[in-house]
């Protein structure tokens, strides 16, 4: 059972928090220098899986290049994937063109002004429709993300499993009956700012908390014990070869389907080692696997080559369900009559958006 607050001590916990916000709060950050909701939304997406200081070049660069909607609605994918190349999950930035485009095909180029219509958009759920309701259209409806699970947990001593989807609706209608009505955006922006200084997850200093004395789990000594939280499945592994074929034009370079992990962008031939094992029961040698992928490699690619392997320890890389071990090869080309991908150049390649795994990849060859 959650023990509400009264209506005294909801407006001087209001008090104490905004005027904490107003003189300490961040308010240099360039997404808060005015309520374009276009700004609030592309930093608030940014936001979601990267941190504050990274988060800041990124967001200058794309406002850059995307000053308004209508350029992001536009945006070649490629220019679009490259302006968002090292902050991954890069479903965010396809989903954020999608919902431009609905923007100016459904609803005339101007922003739906509340939390329920703003999550018709593409890859906006409940907390980033509530951070832009609330900062740029001032509707008072709680942003629970991380953060605020995590502060209100405490001040509260809420029990929930916060890894529980039907547990967002618990801290909503609590965050809905503590929110400032009349600045519910800088509410929610100084809870984010509580959650990144003195109530962080490790680390944190309630001692000098500006709302300490609101804080039940700090008061009675068992912050350490909120949020709750079930630990996630840990990510699946898989292993690759990626083979870095180079020839006289350049290395061999593919465009990967759009379906899927890291769709459409350009990389090196990778090989699943399942896709070996799979039909076959045999227990095969690194050294056998190797020779397999050099007959597929010419069987599928038109490549005749030696492969060989990189010395030192494979790269990895862990996505959200999944974790990638790749191990690197090089090819020493006898003849090919390339029938898949294309030779590319190192000065076109490095102009084509990079994922992290074939940056790490790129880092090992050198
Ligand atoms: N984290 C998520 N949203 C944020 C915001 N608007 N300001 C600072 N940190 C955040």
């Amino acid at each position: 059972m959650i023990e509400m607050w009264d209506d005294d001590k909801i407006n001087a916990f209001q008090a104490t928090l905004l005027t904490w916000y107003d003189q300490e709060g961040r308010s240099t950050l360039p997404w808060r220098q005015d309520r374009e909701p276009y700004h609030i939304w592309v930093s608030e997406i940014m936001l979601q899986q990267t941190q504050v200081q990274t988060v800041i070049p990124y967001f200058e660069r794309f406002m850059a290049t995307f000053p308004t909607i209508n350029d992001l609605a536009m945006a070649p994918e490629q220019l679009l994937l490259k302006t968002w190349e090292g902050l991954g999950y890069y479903s965010r930035v396809r989903n954020m063109q999608k919902a431009a485009r609905q923007i100016i095909d459904d609803y005339a180029g101007s922003w739906p002004d509340n939390m329920q219509e703003l999550q018709k958009l593409a890859g906006i759920g409940p907390y980033t429709a509530a951070a832009i309701a609330s900062i740029a259209f001032d509707e008072p409806v709680p942003a629970i993300d991380g953060n605020a699970f995590r502060v209100f947990a405490r001040l509260f001593k809420i029990d929930a499993d916060i890894a529980q989807p039907k547990t967002r609706k618990i801290f909503f209608e609590l965050g809905q009956q503590i929110i400032d009505q009349k600045r519910p955006g800088d509410f929610n922006q100084a809870i984010m700012d509580l959650g990144s200084s003195y109530m962080t997850a490790k680390n944190y200093d309630s001692e000098h908390s500006p709302v300490k004395a609101y804080n039940a789990a700090y008061l009675d000594g068992t912050e350490a014990l909120y949020p709750v939280k079930s630990k996630a499945p840990k990510p699946k592994p898989v292993t690759y070869f990626a083979i870095a074929v180079k020839s006289p034009a350049g290395y061999l370079w593919e465009q990967r389907p759009t379906k899927g992990l890291l769709g459409d962008f350009w990389m090196m031939p990778l090989y699943a080692l399942t896709d070996f094992i799979l039909d076959n029961d045999a227990h095969w040698t690194e050294e056998e696997m190797i020779q397999a992928t050099q007959k597929r490699l010419a069987a599928d690619y038109g490549v005749v080559a030696d492969l060989k392997r990189v010395p030192g320890r494979p790269v990895t890389h862990v996505y959200t369900h999944l974790k990638w071990t790749v191990t690197i090869l090089t090819a020493t080309v006898k003849k090919q009559n390339l029938q898949r991908g294309q030779w590319q150049t190192m000065a076109d390649i490095q102009n084509d958006p990079q994922p992290k795994i074939q940056d790490k990849i790129w880092q090992r060859l050198k």
